[in-house]
């Protein structure tokens, strides 16, 4: 199973997101059933974010990961941006720690970054780190002029991760932004990796005839192979999300699907490499 090093640990490079998950209490056992097969299938990391159905997110995480080692997990959360100040972000932090029934996160990332100044959140998550109550800190939604300030901060040098919308349809971080991370060695945390809900996004890769041949010849799912493509290049972790057990498992096990160079050239055609600057997509 391919894996990834995320502070220090290697976690196989398909991970399990959240979204759209917990709100709905007639929904919640087969949700925590589909996030349980992702563990049982091999995956260690878990996106969520205490937006999330206003939390009910992180508290079906809570329930579905009580079973498991909480040491052999890896639980990444989100603060909203407006809560990331001095004043009010541990609170929001011992919120969602107390939802997920758990007293540390592996990773605490900024949602977005909006008008709080950067420096007084990401001051604020480090000092959640030295506390021991999250063991990493990261971004999300920041392209790479946002990374590069980030950089430049007092606590800069502990940026741990970066999440972005990421896609064989929105492929534009494949120009700066993923040589960008891949440089530095800060992985990728890539979501909406199959077009987001209900595939709303991007549709037509999961109905390209070259998708679905190099699928039949892997005898795998086109999933499959646009998740094994988004984890390619050793230090993107793909988080999908799904509510259906099977299809759980089918994505997990895509970290074990090796696209051959003649696959990826094909690809690349329907596809091409973005040539020049492409703003974030945004979900
Ligand atoms: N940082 C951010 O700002 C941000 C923004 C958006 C998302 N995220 C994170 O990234 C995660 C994933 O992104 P996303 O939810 O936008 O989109 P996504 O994972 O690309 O797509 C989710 C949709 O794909 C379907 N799906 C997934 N695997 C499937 C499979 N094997 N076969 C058939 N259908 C499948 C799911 O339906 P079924 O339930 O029917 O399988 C669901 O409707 C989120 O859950 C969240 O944790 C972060």
């Amino acid at each position: 199973m391919k894996q990834v090093k995320i502070n220090g640990r290697m976690v196989p490079a398909i991970g399990i997101g959240t979204w759209h998950m917990g709100s709905d209490s007639a929904k919640q056992q087969v949700e925590t059933a589909a996030i349980q097969a992702g563990i049982a299938a091999g995956a260690k990391l878990i996106d969520t974010a205490e937006i999330y159905g206003k939390g009910a997110s992180e508290t079906l995480v809570g329930q579905a990961i009580k079973p498991y080692k909480r040491e052999e997990l890896f639980v990444v959360s989100k603060v909203w941006p407006e809560n990331a100040t001095k004043k009010d972000l541990e609170q929001h932090l011992d919120a969602s720690l107390d939802r997920l029934k758990t007293d540390y996160l592996d990773m605490y990332l900024l949602h977005w970054r909006d008008q709080v100044p950067l420096e007084e959140s990401i001051a604020e998550l480090d000092r959640m780190r030295e506390k021991g109550k999250i063991k990493s800190w990261g971004v999300s939604n920041f392209d790479v002029a946002d990374l590069e300030e980030v950089e430049t901060l007092p606590a800069g040098q502990n940026l741990a991760a970066n999440e972005d919308l990421y896609n064989l349809n929105a492929r534009g971080l494949d120009f700066d932004l993923i040589p960008w991370q891949k440089e530095r060695d800060i992985p990728l945390l890539a979501y909406s990796p199959v077009g987001g809900l209900n595939n709303n996004l991007h549709t037509d890769m999961l109905t390209n005839p070259v998708i679905e041949q190099i699928a039949h010849e892997h005898n795998a799912s086109v999933y499959q192979v646009l998740l094994s493509w988004t984890i390619r290049d050793g230090i993107t972790i793909a988080i999908p999300q799904t509510a259906n057990a099977d299809h759980m498992r089918d994505n997990i096990a895509a970290a074990n699907l090796e696209l051959t160079s003649a696959d990826l050239a094909a690809i690349d055609e329907q596809y091409p490499r973005p040539t020049h600057k492409i703003p974030l997509d945004l979900d």
